[in-house]
């Protein structure tokens, strides 16, 4: 199992680039099961995730062919309909098949996903989407049983909120199946997140008729069938905002982002403000597509952060940012309201000399002087990267345990860090060197 070993300390200075977004790709990927016609994606990004998605989708007699920077799905609409266990157990996204699946082919067999690092994670609101649209679901030996009476989904108009708010994954779903199903859908209370406007620019272009999406009610014209296309990935505002942290919690960093989707991560920037980050956009043409520098004013600034649906705060961004308030001046508080037990990465952030008290999803952290190189253990993919944050500014050696919760998220992040100037290596856990780059 390979680690990090990082010596911090050294600021970072040069550019990152951000790769295209893994959460909106996926969905885009499952799309290909909604057409008999070739579906070409640009920008997918090189990781574990996308690969198991690859994986999948071949299970269901999706080809996929990848060029030079494009991949290209071709469906045989008459593949085999059941997402095995041994799958969705590595990728709990491995549900966005779901829609698409029961869309097209009017069933689906998908094993149940379980709970992960982030806590308990239910799939009822998915459920309760596509019911609305007629879907009949059973749960059968572990797996969910859907099937489309007649063949073929019915237009509703159903409200998909729930107790922590809309659903990502759960709105790509029942939108995704809604195209094709008889009539219109409404969806009250839908996930107004980026990757959503994303799937929804891809099926439109498809032939699909959305409107709405970035809001919370988006309405469907469903239609016969859906052709075939060309789609570029938007950038990663997880990764971008993940560089931002990196670069401003060694100090006299300066890095220039290219490809930062500031447009997504307004929140985001509105904390890092705060704390006393600039991110200076130095090509604002394409909103989605900036070029900005990122530089810290002095001494960090503690700040109060509660994550919450898009535009709020996005809870993937939750680790890493406080991974960076350990070391600002003063008391910080992170609330976090959608996975509220998404705190793993602070004991590992206590052992490097953090100062940071919990009560249930709330956060306090004292900030530090310093931080101290230690092994810790990443026990998920965010987590991951706040440990590799706090690893880049800790005096001494850090050793990332477990790094393969990493590679499901970021490509190649150590080559890029070490580009910078960071002292980063890959290591196979018996300590041999690896080359800098293999995922
Ligand atoms: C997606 C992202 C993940 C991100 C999360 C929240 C992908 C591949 N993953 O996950 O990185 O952290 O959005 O921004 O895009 N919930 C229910 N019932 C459901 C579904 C969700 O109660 O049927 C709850 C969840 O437990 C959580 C909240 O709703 O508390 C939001 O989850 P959701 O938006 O569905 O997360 P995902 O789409 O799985």
């Amino acid at each position: 199992m390979d680690v990090f070993v990082i010596r911090g300390g050294t600021p970072l200075s040069g550019t990152f680039t951000v790769n295209g977004s893994k959460n909106a790709a996926l969905p885009l990927m499952a799309a290909s099961l909604l057409t008999d016609e070739p579906l070409t994606l640009q920008d997918v990004p090189e990781l574990a995730d996308t690969r198991n998605m690859r994986k999948l989708l071949a299970e269901l007699g999706v080809e996929s062919e990848t060029g030079d920077d494009s991949t290209r799905f071709s469906s045989d609409p008459t593949g085999p309909c059941h997402a095995r266990y041994d799958i969705v157990r590595t990728m709990r996204a491995s549900v966005c098949v779901l829609g698409p699946l029961l869309a097209r082919r009017g069933e689906a067999r998908i094993s149940m996903p379980g709970g992960c690092a982030l806590g308990e994670r239910p799939i009822d609101l998915h459920l309760r989407g596509l019911r609305a649209l007629g879907a009949e679901i059973d749960l059968e030996s572990g797996d969910i049983i859907a099937r489309a009476p007649a063949g073929r989904l019915r237009g509703a108009t159903l409200f998909l909120g729930g107790q922590f708010g809309s659903t990502v994954l759960g709105t790509a779903n029942v939108m995704s199946a809604a195209c094709l199903a008889e009539g219109r859908t409404i969806i009250e209370s839908a996930a107004c997140e980026p990757e959503i406007v994303d799937l929804a620019k891809l099926l439109t272009a498809m032939g699909a008729r959305i409107e709405g999406a970035g809001s919370p009610r988006i309405t469907i014209e469903g239609v016969e069938r859906l052709g075939g296309t060309t789609h570029r990935v938007i950038p990663d505002r997880i990764e971008a905002g993940t560089a931002v942290c990196a670069a401003a919690v060694v100090p006299d960093s300066e890095v220039r982002i290219v490809n930062y989707p500031a447009d997504a991560l307004m929140a985001f920037a509105d904390r890092a403000a705060e704390a006393g980050i600039d991110i200076d956009i130095t090509d604002g043409t394409d909103p989605m597509r900036t070029k900005c520098v990122v530089r810290r004013r002095g001494l960090l600034k503690p700040v109060t952060v509660t994550t919450q649906p898009h535009p709020g705060y996005p809870t993937d961004l939750q680790a890493q940012l406080m991974a960076t308030l350990c070391l600002a001046e003063g008391h910080s508080v992170v609330t976090e309201r959608i996975f509220p037990e998404r705190f793993m990465h602070v004991p590992e952030l206590g052992r490097m000399g953090a100062s940071i008290s919990r009560q249930g999803p709330t956060a306090v952290i004292t900030g530090v002087k310093n931080l101290v190189g230690a092994p810790v253990m990443a026990s998920d993919l965010r987590a991951s990267a706040c440990l590799v944050i706090a690893g880049l500014a800790a005096k001494g050696e850090t050793t990332v345990n477990r790094v393969y919760h990493l590679d499901r998220g970021y490509q190649t992040l150590e080559a890029r860090l070490l580009a910078m100037g960071a002292d980063i290596e890959r290591r196979d856990d018996k300590t041999a060197p690896v080359k800098i780059g293999a995922a």
